[in-house]
């Protein structure tokens, strides 16, 4: 059995991190969205170790994470001085310690217990964190009043498939937004299928790098969660690595939709 922060695994990549037996983690609520199959295999099913991340090795994620930010082109796309905020899929809070200020009441949805302890400590912490409140829910089934919200947003999170956002998800989220309110998905996957949905694609141009605290550790993150970038990491013996050689795609854009009255 795995334990959190395993000290046995150091270095060993995401996509070997786990096993099956890891899967006793999870929730029945979170088992029935990421292994609805209840045969889920985080070697084969890269997603899933992800999952598995954020409840094993929280802390390991929120350094991953605070290397990788947002584009100021983003930040300065969302909206000020709204009355509230619903971000989805908030994790180690991210965009939601660069939101905190922008609305008198934020409310961060978030399903893995660990991350959410992170995110409240950080909360905690920061400037106007008062005006946030963190609670669990998933992307189909949010527990926030509909209409309630000017900005509903996900960054990094919602996916088309069922476990990760999908058509409920997508719904659940319009159902939250307040007419003339926005729904905005930051750092996208699959444009066409939120194009079909009604989203309006925006990307922000320049360079962007991920911004290690080390190079020491740009080469460890690297190894776990870009392997085949690892070795030119290593030898490029930088804390600040281009996006490019890591091999993803920067953090860099969104999609939009107005939600109508
Ligand atoms: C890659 S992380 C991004 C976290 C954060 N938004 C950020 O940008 O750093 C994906 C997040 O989505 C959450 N998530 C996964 N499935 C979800 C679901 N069905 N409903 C809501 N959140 C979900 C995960 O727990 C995790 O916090």
């Amino acid at each position: 059995m795995v334990t959190a922060e395993d000290p046995t695994r150091p270095g060993r990549e995401l996509r070997r991190r786990y096993t099956a037996a890891d899967l006793g983690v999870l929730t029945r609520d979170e088992l029935s969205r990421f292994a609805p199959a209840g045969d889920g295999d985080p070697q084969a099913d890269v997603t899933l170790a992800w999952e598995l991340l954020y409840r094993l090795e929280p802390e390991l994620y929120d350094r991953l994470v605070s290397a990788e930010r947002l584009h100021p082109g983003v930040l300065g796309w969302l909206p000020r001085g709204v009355d509230r905020i619903v971000e989805v899929g908030a994790g180690a809070g991210r965009l939601t310690l660069e939101l905190i200020g922008r609305g008198r009441e934020l409310v961060a949805v978030e399903p893995a217990a660990p991350l959410r302890r992170i995110l409240a400590r950080k909360l905690g912490q920061a400037e106007h964190g008062g005006r946030g409140r963190v609670i669990h829910g998933f992307f189909d089934d949010l527990p926030v009043a509909s209409g309630s919200a000017d900005l509903v947003v996900a960054c990094s999170a919602f996916t088309p498939a069922p476990g990760h956002g999908g058509e409920a998800g997508l719904s659940e989220m319009e159902r939250v937004c307040r007419p003339g309110g926005r729904v905005a998905i930051i750092w996208p996957n699959h444009l066409g299928w939120l194009a079909a949905h009604g989203y309006t694609y925006v990307r922000f141009a320049g360079p962007m790098a991920a911004e290690f605290a080390s190079p020491e550790e740009a080469a460890e993150l690297a190894g776990i969660f870009y392997p085949r970038a690892a070795a030119e990491v290593r030898r490029l013996g930088q804390r600040r690595v281009p996006f490019e050689v890591l091999g993803i795609n920067p953090p860099r854009d969104l999609a939009f939709k107005m939600v109508g009255p």
